[in-house]
């Protein structure tokens, strides 16, 4: 399976913040945003990975992540020309993902806490289609939202309703097989002119192939993209961190764990960071 970042958005609801740079690229704490949606693809076992970026921002993230071999990954990077919606990625994809089966991942999604990992395998292990994940808020009307029934078949899938049917949000992280990029044809603009990411899963849902999971109550999910989601996001981070000890959204961790890369090929690279915690974290990880 090959791994899809989309961080290719304006980011509006930052400015102005991320006038000057794409949000994906702002700190959440102590490390540009982009390695938590990075951090999670590894967490699957994916290495081959596609970043989508706008064109201005194109060379900040090539110069912050490489070719990836770093991390024991191979990065590509396609640019989104013009703002066209999530599901735009699957057009612009196209030749990359190759009829591959694909996970996309949204670039201001951040994923943490116990049981994510084996969560991210099971639902790799068994798509058949495509998978989403619901996960209960208080707020459902800022996000795609799902109504499912007791066996867990999708009702409904509505992207940002006034009044939803449930308290369920599909988070950003979804599933496909390599159906993804005919189905994202047949899509037309919505009202905001955007290809929507609900659309193309109710394409799916239409076909039967659409699979709706929860996340449990031990997986903690943030949309980064608001001044107060970006701050509380950037402290629940360094909570973790400082009662727990681990770093969450470190790739060199989890690349270190997959077995990406070697301990020596690490400490060989992070002596370019100055003496900071991120530096003596990785370093202790290794030693
Ligand atoms: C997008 C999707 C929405 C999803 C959300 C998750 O919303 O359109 O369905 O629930 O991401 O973060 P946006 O962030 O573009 O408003």
């Amino acid at each position: 399976m090959k791994g899809i970042i989309l961080a290719a958005g304006a980011g509006t609801r930052l400015h102005p913040a991320s006038i000057p740079i794409s949000k994906i690229l702002l700190p959440v704490y102590d490390k540009p945003m982009i390695y938590y949606p990075l951090s999670t693809l590894i967490m699957g076992g994916i290495r081959d990975i596609l970043v989508i970026t706008n064109k201005e921002d194109d060379f900040k993230f090539r110069k912050l992540l490489g070719d990836g071999s770093q991390f024991g990954l191979k990065i590509d990077y396609l640019i989104q020309h013009v703002q066209r919606g999530i599901s735009d990625a699957f057009l612009i994809a196209e030749d990359w993902i190759d009829g591959e089966d694909v996970v996309l991942i949204l670039g201001d999604n951040i994923f943490y806490g116990q049981g994510l990992e084996e969560t991210i395998l099971s639902a790799m292990k068994n798509n058949e289609g495509a998978t989403m994940f619901g996960y209960y808020v208080k707020d459902p009307e800022r996000f795609g939202v799902v109504e499912f029934d007791e066996n867990m078949n999708v009702l409904s899938l509505e992207e940002k309703p006034k009044n939803p049917k449930s308290n369920y949000a599909v988070v950003g992280l979804y599933f496909y097989n390599g159906d993804v990029c005919e189905y994202a044809k047949r899509l037309k603009p919505s009202d905001r002119g955007e290809l929507e990411i609900t659309d193309l899963n109710k394409i799916y849902m239409e076909e039967g192939k659409l699979r709706v999971k929860l996340f449990d109550e031990s997986i903690e999910w943030k949309d980064a993209g608001t001044f107060d989601s970006l701050l509380d996001t950037g402290i629940l981070i360094r909570d973790a961190k400082k009662n727990s000890g681990i770093n969450v959204g470190c790739p060199e961790k989890i690349a270190l764990e997959k077995g990406f890369v070697s301990k020596e090929d690490i400490l060989k690279r992070i002596v370019k960071f100055k003496d900071n915690d991120y530096r003596e974290y990785v370093e202790k990880l290794c030693n």
